[in-house]
């Protein structure tokens, strides 16, 4: 067993909540990342004496632990080609497009694997250092499902949660994975795996039994020396007040209609905002859109789509190959039905503070979701927690997990185009008082439903979990 730490909660995940950020001196210096999950995570590390586990970003770079904004955080070093191998390979070109219906080809490379299991162990053995006696440890996410049984046989003390961000797939797809054994069996590390949806967990359950060969009964899993894992739905959700709150203020006000203003003030703002990920159907709905316009159902004069791509992993080659489709989607576009000063799609690559979101998100009548597949899609909650006016629209894909919530959203498949545009012509003619009954009841869900609560449920679940006696060793 290692030596323990003073945490008393431990969060791993693959990457730190704060950038780094190099000022015009020089000097280098952390800046919160905008992801909810650190905000949600915030006040119960600061109440636990919470450590964060996490990669800086960049490469071969010995970072002490340091205290940002009185939070604990502890860099894990990666070298480039575990960048490239751990990162880029194994998590984002194997497992992220396998786990979202293979949506794009996964590749499976046995040194990607070998670079997946030396970093997991590397997270683990950072946790098994910090986590104070019986502390609880909660791993995130895809790129760390091998650190919950590693931290285990460090330090059996603790009570370990896991909970993955993306979908989990059905035995049809996740057996193709060489290694599939081996990740079941280091999810089952963990007392508590979470997922979005309870179809995630029952297809992890389900493997379990037919894979693995363990005892299982609804959503618990009994190992064979008898320590009980269990197998869960948490949806994730938003800091809802935090964002209404933002929505509300004169600057997010005033920035709402100087969007309006410099799109020349159009009848009607559609809007579109995700990572460039080729799992976020971008590609269809634009072409949904163009068909719309090409067709005479909208005209440039009076509506736009206005479609915010942030960039993401862009040395990964499927990355740059949709990034290069879409880039000459949106020329062809606005080259056939553009106006002077008038695109049929504003198209942004790049990323925004919060402030310009909620601008954006109030500026827009009609917001278009439609992954092929998304573990839940936070885009969608934030749009609707800005709307407190009750008014705007929003057309969500029915794979993405946020739909089983939002089921007064305009659904659609976005495999079929012409579903995908009749719902946006829907969405776009549809009866005030429609608007506002879909979006109260959108609303009443997401305010209830937030990340404190999500964040809080997990770990007094986690907290409840009794800890196994030591095993009686025979002499
Ligand atoms: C998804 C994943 C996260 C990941 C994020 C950004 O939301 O579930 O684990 O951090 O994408 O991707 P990146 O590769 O930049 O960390």
């Amino acid at each position: 067993m290692t030596a323990s730490g003073s945490a008393d909660l431990v969060i791993v995940a693959n990457r730190l909540p704060v950038d780094r950020v190099v000022d015009t001196d020089g000097t280098l210096r952390w800046r919160r990342s905008p992801g909810g999950l650190v905000s949600a995570l915030e006040p119960v590390m600061r109440v636990h004496q919470g450590a964060w586990i996490g990669w800086p970003g960049g490469t071969d770079e010995e970072l002490e632990p340091f205290v940002e904004d009185g939070l604990q955080l502890v860099p894990v070093t990666l070298s480039a080609r575990e960048v490239e191998e751990f990162y880029e390979g194994f998590s984002n070109a194997t497992l992220w497009p396998l786990y979202h219906d293979v949506v794009a080809k996964p590749l499976f490379k046995r040194e990607w694997w070998e670079a997946y299991k030396r970093v997991n162990q590397r997270f683990a053995e950072r946790a098994a250092e910090v986590a104070a006696p019986g502390a609880m440890v909660w791993v995130h996410d895809y790129q760390m499902q091998l650190v919950p049984q590693m931290l285990r046989d460090l330090r059996p003390d603790l009570k370990i949660g896991f909970f993955l961000h993306i979908p989990f797939p059905p035995a049809e797809l996740f057996n193709q994975l060489p290694w599939r054994r081996q990740v079941l069996e280091g999810l089952l590390g963990a007392d508590i795996v979470g997922f979005h949806l309870p179809g995630g967990a029952q297809n992890f359950v389900r493997l379990v039994r037919t894979r693995v060969g363990h005892k299982t009964h609804r959503d618990l899993i009994t190992l064979p020396d008898g320590r009980p894992v269990r197998a869960g739905a948490y949806p994730i959700s938003i800091d809802a007040s935090d964002f209404e709150d933002l929505a509300r203020s004169p600057e997010v006000t005033r920035r709402a209609e100087a969007i309006r203003k410099a799109l020349g003030n159009p009848k009607r703002v559609l809007l579109g905002v995700d990572r460039l990920d080729y799992t976020k159907g971008i590609y269809p709905r634009l072409r949904a859109y163009a068909e719309l316009v090409a067709d005479g159902t909208f005209d440039v004069e009076a509506t736009v789509f206005v479609q915010v791509a942030t960039p993401s992993r862009e040395r990964v080659d499927e990355y740059r190959r949709m990034r290069d489709e879409i880039d000459m989607l949106v020329g062809r576009v606005n080259g056939d039905l553009g106006r002077i000063g008038r695109p049929a799609i504003s198209y942004l690559h790049s990323s925004y503070p919060r402030e310009e979101m909620a601008a954006l998100y109030r500026a827009a009548d009609i917001m278009v979701v439609t992954p092929y597949r998304d573990g839940m899609n936070l885009v969608c909650k934030e749009y609707v927690a800005c709307r407190y006016d009750n008014d705007g629209a929003l057309v969500l894909s029915e794979f993405a997990g946020a739909a089983h919530e939002l089921s007064q959203a305009w659904l659609v498949n976005p495999y079929d185009i012409n579903g995908m545009k009749a719902a946006i012509v829907e969405a776009a003619t549809a009866d005030p008082k429609e608007i506002t009954r879909r979006m109260k009841a959108m609303r009443k869900t997401v305010s209830e439903h937030d990340v404190d609560r999500w964040a809080t449920g997990f770990l007094d679940e986690l907290d409840a979990v009794k800890p196994m006696k030591p095993p009686i060793r025979r002499r």
